[in-house]
C-alpha cells in the first residue's frame, strides 16, 4: 500500500530593507498627502531598497531564516522556485543566483505570475513533493518593485514596496499541509497592470526614457474590480474544495494590495474583518512576496498554531489569481481539529474514497486492456 504524502510548511522568513518610505515622505515627493493614501489604501508605509539590497540578496536572506526554522540545511534542498517579477537580470534566472549563493546543490526556477508568483510556486513544489519527486523544497517570494516605480507618478509610486518571504515546504505521511488551490489567467487584462517596455516586443529605447516606458502602469480602478471580484470568490471556491465552510478557516491572508478590497471580500464572504491578516499598512502592495510576508509575520505574532486551517488568495498582473487552502503545523493533526471539524472529516473521507476508487480502476485496468484487446481481435 502506498503512503499517501502531503506537502508542509515547515520553515518560513522574511527580509525587508532598513529603509522605510512613509506616506509623508511621499507628499514630499508628489502631489499626495497622508489622508489620501491611508483612506483609499490603507497604507502608512512601505521599506524601500538600499543600495545594499539586491532581489537575489534579499532572497537569500529571508530562505537561511526560513531553512533556520525547517532546521534544515542548503544542501537538504532538492528544488529551489523564486516567485518575482524584478530579478537582479533578465538572464541569468534569479533563483540559480540563489541557489548559489545558498550553496544549495539542486534545481532552481524563476516563476513570473506577478502578485500571484508566490502562491503559484507553493502549489507547483506542493506537486513535486505530493507526486514523490522531491521531498524538500524552497518557496521564495520576493520583490523589488521600486525599481519599476514612476516616482512621478502619483497612482502608483504610493502603492507598492519592497520585501522578501521564504518558505520550506516538506513532505510528510500525516494529513496537513496544501488542502486544495485555484490557479487563475486572464490575459485579457494583460494592459491594466504592465512594464511598457524592456521586453522583447518593445525593446528599451530613447523613447522609453523620453515617455518613461520602463516604469509599471496601471489602470487602478479595473485592476480594483478584478480584485474585488476575484477575492471573496476564489477564496469560497478553494474552501469549498477542501470540503471545509469559512467558518472553519482560522486565519483569512489576502494580497496586501489595498485594504478596501480585503473588506469588500469579508464583507461578500460574512467573516469578521479580524480574521482577515493584515500587514499591508506597514509594507505596501509587495506583490510577490505580499502572502508569504504576510504568512511569515501571522506566525511570528502567534497567530497561527499547529492545525490552524489558513486560506490564502493573491492577484495581480497578467491579470492572474491564485488561491490556496493550507493546513499549517509539521505534527499529527490536533485532535480538535482532526474530529470536530465536519469540513475537514468530509474532506479525509473523499480523499479515502479517492484512494480507494484509484486502487480498484489500477486493478481493474489489466482487465479492460485484456477486453479491449480482445474486442480488437474479433
Ligand atoms: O497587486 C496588484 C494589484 N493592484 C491592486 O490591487 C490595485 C487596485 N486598485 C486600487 O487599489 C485603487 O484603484 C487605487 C488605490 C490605485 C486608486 O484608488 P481609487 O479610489 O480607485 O482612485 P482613482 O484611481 O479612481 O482616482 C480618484 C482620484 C483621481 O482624481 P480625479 O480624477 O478624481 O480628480 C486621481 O487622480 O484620486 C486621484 N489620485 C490621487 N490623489 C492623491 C490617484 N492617486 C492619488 C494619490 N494621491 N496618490
Amino acid at each position: 500500500m502506498i503512503n499517501q504524502r502531503y506537502a508542509k510548511i515547515t520553515g518560513w522568513g522574511k527580509y525587508v530593507p532598513e529603509r522605510v518610505l512613509t506616506n509623508d515622505d511621499l507628499a514630499q515627493m508628489v502631489d499626495t498627502s497622508d489622508e489620501w493614501i491611508t483612506t483609499r489604501t490603507g497604507i502608512k508605509e512601505r521599506r524601500i531598497r538600499t543600495e545594499n539590497d539586491t532581489t537575489s540578496s534579499m532572497a537569500v536572506a529571508a530562505s537561511r531564516e526560513a531553512l533556520k526554522v525547517a532546521g534544515l540545511s542548503p544542501k537538504d534542498l532538492d528544488l529551489i522556485i523564486v516567485a518575482t517579477s524584478s530579478p537582479d537580470y533578465l538572464l541569468p534566472s534569479v533563483a540559480s543566483q540563489v541557489q548559489d549563493m545558498l550553496g544549495a546543490e539542486c534545481g532552481a526556477f524563476t516563476l513570473v505570475a506577478g502578485c500571484s508568483g508566490w502562491v503559484y510556486a507553493l502549489t507547483a513544489a506542493s506537486q513535486y513533493i505530493i507526486s514523490g519527486a522531491y521531498n524538500r523544497v524552497l518557496v521564495v517570494g520576493v520583490e523589488i518593485i521600486s525599481f519599476a516605480l514612476d516616482f512621478t507618478d502619483r497612482a502608483t509610486c504610493v502603492l507598492f514596496g519592497d520585501a522578501a518571504a521564504a518558505t520550506v515546504v516538506e513532505a510528510s505521511n500525516e494529513p496537513g499541509g496544501l488542502l486544495s488551490f485555484e490557479l487563475g489567467s486572464d490575459g485579457s487584462g494583460a494592459m491594466f497592470l504592465y512594464v511598457p517596455d524592456g521586453g522583447s516586443a518593445s525593446p528599451i529605447s530613447q523613447r522609453t526614457i523620453d515617455e518613461r516606458r520602463q516604469y509599471l502602469r496601471m489602470d487602478g480602478p479595473e485592476v480594483f474590480k478584478f480584485a474585488v471580484r476575484t477575492l471573496a470568490s476564489s477564496l469560497k471556491r478553494v474552501i469549498y474544495q477542501a470540503g471545509l465552510t469559512p467558518d472553519d478557516i482560522d486565519l483569512f491572508i489576502p494580497h496586501q494590495a489595498n485594504a478596501r478590497i480585503i473588506e469588500a471580500a469579508a464583507r461578500q464572504m460574512r467573516v469578521p474583518l479580524d480574521k482577515f491578516y493584515i500587514n499591508l499598512d506597514r509594507y505596501g502592495n509587495t506583490s510577490a512576496a505580499s502572502v508569504p510576508l504576510a504568512m511569515v509575520e501571522a506566525f511570528e505574532e502567534g497567530r497561527l498554531k499547529d492545525g490552524d486551517l489558513v486560506a490564502m488568495c493573491a492577484f495581480g498582473a497578467g491579470l492572474t489569481w491564485a488561491s490556496a487552502v493550507v493546513q499549517v503545523g509539521t505534527g499529527e493533526i490536533s485532535t480538535a481539529h482532526s474530529l470536530f471539524s465536519v469540513g475537514r472529516a468530509r474532506y479525509l473521507a473523499r480523499r479515502a474514497s479517492d484512494a480507494v476508487l484509484d486502487t480498484a480502476q489500477s486493478a481493474l485496468l489489466p482487465l479492460y486492456t485484456f477486453l479491449y484487446q480482445r474486442r480488437r481481435k474479433k
